[in-house]
């Protein structure tokens, strides 16, 4: 057996956590043979269900879970730290702007970077599916200036499972029929599922659907799908998240599929024209427990304006914190 790695999650208590922490603890995550110690942070007032959640984890005797942590100190949480799924985050209150959200959210996650800095493995891996995703996970990343940002990244998989399968439904085929997904951007409604790269069974999927189904509907199907979840479910989609936020992980560590790619927010090196360091979701090729930007993709200027529309969302975040990054 490996010796067992451990793996912060904030806001454990929640609802994403209530299927992702089962997830891990399985061995769904980082293989079979990968125990797990889990590092779980909340905030004080939920320590309580917190325990509760952790007496669960307990009575599902997973073979591979060496131990537990429940802290509400980020210092603790990330001590040493091989991997940490940021989950917990700041929901819109009544009456909060925009604004108001960004700044609560920017407390929360230049804290956590700092505690990551100081505390974590220098390896670690870290994924922000908390919201703004992007823009967290690039405040944590400000705050973590003896960690390679590559280190920090946002989950917009979630919107790349979306789109895959609202293809396949379209092309009356299967998930297993599409590759080179592309979701370029925010996680947010700005962002560009791209089917100019995409595949199903081998073929180029934008010349199999017309451009006023792939304008008018698939887009914003595919960008409005949390908001159809809360709708139709009144939550907003949990079991999911989850299951993207392993696949993300997964990927990340154990490598990506020969001839496929993954959409991940990462560190923009300023590939395709993307402003050098904002956290932008490109196509990504994992190998090694590293991941590289897709290069070389034609961009047409269908395409070109709508990276530019979600890389400008992407900077006016930036710059509405950034007088609270260091
Ligand atoms: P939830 O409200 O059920 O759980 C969040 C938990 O975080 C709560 O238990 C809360 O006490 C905790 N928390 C808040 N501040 C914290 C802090 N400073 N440290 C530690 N824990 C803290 O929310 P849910 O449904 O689990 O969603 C979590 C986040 O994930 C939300 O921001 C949501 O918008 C986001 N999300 C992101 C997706 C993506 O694709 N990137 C998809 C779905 C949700």
């Amino acid at each position: 057996m490996k010796a067992p790695v451990r793996v912060a999650v904030t806001g454990a208590a929640g609802q994403i956590s209530y299927s992702l922490l089962f997830r891990i603890a399985a061995g769904q995550m980082l293989g079979e043979d990968q125990p797990v110690i889990l590092q779980l942070l909340e905030i004080t007032p939920a320590l309580g269900a917190l325990e509760g959640v952790a007496m669960e984890l307990d009575d599902c005797a997973f073979p591979l879970l060496a131990g537990i942590v429940q802290t509400d100190d980020p210092n603790v949480a990330f001590k040493d730290a091989d991997y940490a799924l940021l989950v917990g985050a700041r929901p819109r209150g009544p009456g909060m702007e925009r604004k108001d959200l960004l700044e609560a959210n920017a407390a929360i996650f230049s804290v956590q970077g700092k505690a990551i800095n100081d505390n974590a493995s220098p390896d670690i891996k870290v994924l922000v599916v908390g919201n703004p995703a992007n823009t967290n996970a690039l405040i944590a990343q400000r705050n973590a200036p003896n960690i390679n940002p590559r280190q920090f990244t946002a989950m917009t998989r979630l919107d790349h499972n979306r789109a895959m399968t609202q293809l396949a439904q379209k092309t009356g085929t299967t998930i297993n029929d599409v590759k080179k997904m592309t979701i370029w951007g925010n996680h947010s409604s700005t962002q560009y599922p791209d089917l100019h790269h995409a595949t199903v069974n081998g073929k180029t999927a934008i010349d199999m659907v017309d451009q006023a189904w792939y304008e008018g509907t698939y887009i914003p199907e595919v960008q409005q799908r949390g908001a159809a979840i809360i709708k139709a479910r009144g939550a907003s989609s949990a079991a999911s998240a989850a299951n993207a936020a392993i696949a993300h992980m997964r990927s990340w560590a154990l490598g990506t599929a020969e001839g496929d790619w993954v959409s991940m927010g990462v560190y923009s090196d300023g590939s395709y024209g993307i402003a050098e360091g904002l956290i932008y979701s490109y196509p990504c090729v994992c190998k090694n427990g590293d991941w590289e930007i897709v290069q070389g993709l034609e961009v047409n200027d269908f395409s070109r304006d709508r990276m530019a529309a979600t890389e400008q969302e992407l900077a006016e975040e930036r710059d509405a914190v950034s007088h609270l990054l260091p």
